[in-house]
């Protein structure tokens, strides 16, 4: 099963910038990369910060973007992001509670949307109406499950990135810890970074994101750090014995080589072994 992970694609005015980028070319270039090469996959997450600023327009315009798509496109919000003005354009993303979660039926298991959207704050929640939700489906759900968040449920340990991760983790990792066996993956964003551990001894990982890129300063106390690294998206092969994410920098402009060897025909050293 193969499975696509875009994260903080920020859209925003059309010819406006974020980091000296244009993050509405950039998520189109993302989307075209993925025609070009990953047609093939089941479904695409993406996993929050979707309008830089919760703006309608931007979620009409994303809308009329994922309608052109041969593949279903599967939401989370993120903190930039405004849940009313996402569901005024999105309104069969809300749950029963009002949340932007959902289960959506795989051809291997189940994924789960994650809202871990606040009000007024960058950092994410997981209130007790969340993980009940969250606990119940674990129940009903056979497994394997994959689970889809905008914020990170573990500390990345630099100061200013872990005031805004989610405040709720000691919660979260209760609810996940009960129903690890079910739980494939954790696929997360939000600091546009390439991230990768364990929670509750469940795997998750995020890459960077389709625009901005974030930079690890260990040392940062106060503003978090930006790089001009490489626009990306994960793509995921998920599998009843294994899950195999790769991030694949589309935005990368060098040259992609083959790797040359002395005699191509043993590179791997198979033929010179028989
Ligand atoms: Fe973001
Ligand atoms: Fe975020």
């Amino acid at each position: 099963m193969k499975l696509l992970q875009l994260t903080d694609i920020h859209l925003t005015t059309p010819g406006n910038t974020i980091g000296g980028r244009d993050p509405n070319a950039n998520f189109r270039r993302a989307l075209d990369h993925i025609l070009m090469l990953h047609d093939d996959a089941e479904a695409i997450f993406i996993t929050g910060d979707l309008s830089d600023w919760g703006e309608r327009d931007d979620y009409l315009r994303l809308r009329e973007t994922l309608n052109g798509l041969p593949m279903p496109v599967h939401l989370c919000i993120g903190n930039h992001d405004d849940r009313s003005t996402f569901l005024s354009v999105f309104p069969e993303c809300a749950d029963d509670g009002g949340f932007v979660q959902d289960v959506i039926p795989l051809s291997l298991g189940h994924a789960i949307t994650l809202d871990t959207w606040g009000p007024d704050t960058h950092a994410g929640h997981f209130c007790e109406t969340r993980a009940a939700w969250l606990d119940s489906q674990l129940n009903t759900l056979p497994g394997p499950v994959w689970l889809f968040m905008h914020h990170n449920p573990v500390p990345l340990r630099i100061a200013p990135m872990d005031e805004i991760m989610l405040l709720d983790a000691d919660r979260f990792q209760r609810c996940v810890a009960l129903k690890k066996d079910k739980i494939y993956h954790v696929f997360h964003g939000h600091y546009h970074l390439p991230l990768s551990g364990s929670v509750s001894g469940i795997p998750f990982s995020a890459p960077r994101g389709t625009n901005h890129a974030g930079w690890p300063d260990f040392s940062a106390t106060r503003l978090l750090s930006a790089a001009d690294l490489t626009e990306a998206y994960s793509v995921i092969f998920a599998e009843p014995s294994y899950t195999m994410v790769h991030m694949v920098e589309f935005g990368y402009r060098g040259d992609v080589r083959s790797e040359e060897s002395p005699d191509c025909a043993s590179w791997n050293k198979l033929t010179m072994a028989r």
